[in-house]
């Protein structure tokens, strides 16, 4: 087999990532903070809806100072409707330590800031090259279907090995020069383009160097594993209603 064209697929990929992003209000500041923020937010929501709450937060916190200057129930207001809360519980806490022990500054060290509360392998991985041009891969579901699909990857994508291979497979095709905006197309790859159904394939700046889509069958990958039953949980639930109004309660933070 010939050897991977990794130079190639990066100057077609961001090329292509050039003329074709989505103009997302994210997109228009580089700036850590925002950039940190929108990322947080995106890890689990949609892009639809963090482009209505990611303006509606930096414009109550404009600085993180001034999320750290916020008590919880503030934060949690705007973020009300995002779900996964822990998130903003996290990103507060993260704040009120970058303001204490960073001077305010999002700290650009890989390990210090993936030790801050909510900072996982993807969230340092996307800040730290978008906001500071270091070269990690931000690895999200996105991007393990691309690269599922462009190195055909047998081991369904839940197994251990299988994420382990995919993390070393995105890390050699990552453009060490330009690696904020070379995450930024992955994703945007796998969400316009290299899609989980009926990937359009014809539009697709790499497929001549796609390995699934040169044996015809990209839909195949990645692969699928046996799916684990779902866990069947039995909870009991009242609602309490009066005069058309439901009582709430919040929950405790753990
Ligand atoms: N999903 C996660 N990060 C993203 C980004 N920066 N742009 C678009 N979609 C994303």
């Amino acid at each position: 087999m010939e050897a991977f064209d990794y130079t190639r697929f990066r100057r077609v990929l961001l090329d292509w990532f050039r003329k074709q992003q989505r103009s997302l209000p994210w997109r228009q500041n580089r700036e850590p903070y925002p950039v940190w923020v929108s990322e947080v937010m995106l890890q689990q929501t949609q892009v639809r809806t963090v482009e209505k709450y990611f303006p509606a937060f930096l414009e109550k916190f404009p600085t993180i100072e001034q999320l750290a200057r916020a008590t919880e129930q503030e934060v949690l207001k705007v973020w009300e409707g995002l779900g996964y809360y822990a998130r903003a519980r996290h990103l507060h806490r993260a704040a009120r330590k970058i303001v204490v022990e960073y001077g305010g500054m999002i700290p650009a060290d890989y390990r210090e800031f993936r030790s801050l509360p909510g900072v996982g392998e993807y969230i340092a991985a996307a800040v730290l090259s978008i906001a500071y041009q270091q070269p990690y891969p931000a690895v999200d579901g996105n991007v393990r279907r691309v690269v599922a699909r462009i190195f055909r990857l047998e081991a369904p994508l839940h197994r251990r090995t299988a994420v382990k291979e995919v993390q070393k497979r995105a890390s050699a095709l990552l453009d060490p020069a330009k690696p904020g905006e070379f995450n930024q197309a992955m994703m945007e790859l796998g969400a316009l383009v290299c899609t989980p159904l009926r990937p359009a394939c014809q539009g697709c700046p790499v497929r001549e160097l796609c390995e699934a889509y040169r044996q015809g069958e990209p839909e195949q990958f990645p692969r699928r594993g046996a799916k684990k039953p779902l866990p069947l949980q039995k909870v009991a639930v009242g609602v309490v209603l009066r005069d058309g109004q439901l009582l709430i309660t919040r929950r405790r933070s753990e």
